[in-house]
């Protein structure tokens, strides 16, 4: 066995094959470059897209659209389950529980033909968005608000969220990070719902890992912490200084940096704009001139450039999003990609099972419990 195979992390490895998207030379998905999708598609075209593999003609978006409305209701009893979690929980938490909950409900559940992990992924794609707006209404005393069937998927949502009519824009904002969230190859939630199928296992029991994966905070729980770092540097004045000094005690600026993006992720050139024009419309300015300071002072000392977690934390706050929120809105979007990843692996499965190099102690010879000293 050759050690030189090994890479920390399995940095730069190949792990497997893929169709749904790749980052060689600019981030596409099925072969159409994000910045495209961004701007001349929505949410529920690219989920369409990453599932089936081609954009929906018309007709079919329609009917898309049509089957995730019709299932974005979820069962009383995931309602009530919800009222049982404590207040307290972390949303990722509540999403990952709620993953899991949602199949004991799910028709097709033992089902494993392609067509009925479509579905499964349709309904998880339909119903995750309530699930997480319920349970942000209950935590707050209030009743869950329906899903109107006459809205999009991102303009449901903000609405089961606060029961206030967004504005466009606000819709657009949602559903440009919605689409650029989607999708991204092997990251280490993707490569967690393809380990679980690779098992043989269920496409809820494979987003349920999924998401315990993405909470971390060096991968989609970066969104929340990037808040966190706006709101601890506070003012202009302070980002400079504050910047250096957490770099100089070796603290990770959380939404900079990437494992494979290292001239700059594609995805936050094209929210920042999108920032900027929020945070006029909201009268938060100075926030984006923080940003700006430390993205400036953390080049300068790292050569580091933000992650999309950066731009989308603003983005969200714009929007008067609570913090929390900010990585279940990951999740939200990132079943698609997770989808499309299950049904690709079921259908050229092999067992991901690598090996490891050992480090423990030679081969030694037992000892019984009374000689132990
Ligand atoms: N802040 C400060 N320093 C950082 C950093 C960050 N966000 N990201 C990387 N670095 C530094 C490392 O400390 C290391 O410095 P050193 O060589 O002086 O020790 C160097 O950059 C290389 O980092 P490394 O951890 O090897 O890179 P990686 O490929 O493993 O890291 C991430 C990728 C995403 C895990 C990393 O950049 C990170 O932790 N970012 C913050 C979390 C985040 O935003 N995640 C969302 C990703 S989309």
């Amino acid at each position: 066995m050759s050690d030189e195979l090994y890479r920390p992390g399995l940095e730069g490895v190949i792990a497997g094959e893929s169709s749904v998207s790749t980052v060689q030379g600019g981030l596409t998905y099925r072969g159409y470059p994000i910045e495209e999708l961004a701007e001349r598609s929505t949410y529920e075209e690219v989920a369409y897209l990453i599932l089936y593999g081609e954009l929906p003609k018309a007709d079919e978006l329609k009917a898309f659209r049509q089957r995730l409305a019709s299932q974005a209701a979820v069962p009383g009893a995931v309602i009530e389950m919800l009222r049982h979690v404590p207040n307290s929980a972390p949303l990722m938490d509540v999403m990952r529980s709620g993953a899991s909950y949602l199949a004991h409900w799910d028709p097709d559940l033992d089902d494993t033909s392609p067509a009925a992990r479509l579905r499964k992924a349709e309904r998880m794609l339909a119903r995750l968005p309530t699930v997480l707006a319920a349970k942000h209404r209950l935590r707050q005393g209030k009743e869950p608000v329906a899903p109107d069937k006459h809205r999009s998927l991102p303009a449901n949502l903000l609405w089961m969220i606060s029961r206030q009519e967004p504005s466009e824009r606000l819709v657009r904002a949602l559903d440009v990070s919605l689409i650029l969230y989607a999708e991204h190859e092997f990251n280490a939630s993707t490569f967690t719902a393809r380990v679980i199928c690779s098992t043989m296992s269920d496409i809820y029991s494979a987003v349920t890992g999924a998401i315990g994966a993405l909470k971390g905070p060096l991968h989609g729980g970066a969104n929340e912490r990037a808040m966190e770092v706006l709101s601890e540097v506070g003012s202009v004045d302070n980002a400079e200084k504050w910047v250096r000094q957490a770099l100089a005690e070796k603290r990770r600026i959380m939404g900079f940096g990437h494992r494979v993006y290292k001239q700059g992720d594609p995805r936050a050139a094209i929210v920042k704009p999108l920032c900027a024009e929020l945070a006029q419309e909201v009268g938060e300015m100075a926030m984006e001139t923080i940003a700006e300071t430390i993205e400036r002072v953390v080049l300068e000392e790292k050569g580091l450039r933000p992650n999309v977690d950066w731009p989308c934390a603003r983005l969200y706050y714009y929007l008067g999003l609570p913090i929390d929120l900010y990585t279940p809105l990951f999740v939200v979007a990132r079943v698609a990609g997770w989808s499309a990843h299950f049904l690709e692996q079921a259908a050229s499965n092999r067992l991901i099972r690598p090996l490891s190099r050992y480090t423990g102690p030679d081969r030694r010879a037992f000892v019984p419990l009374e000689e132990r000293h």
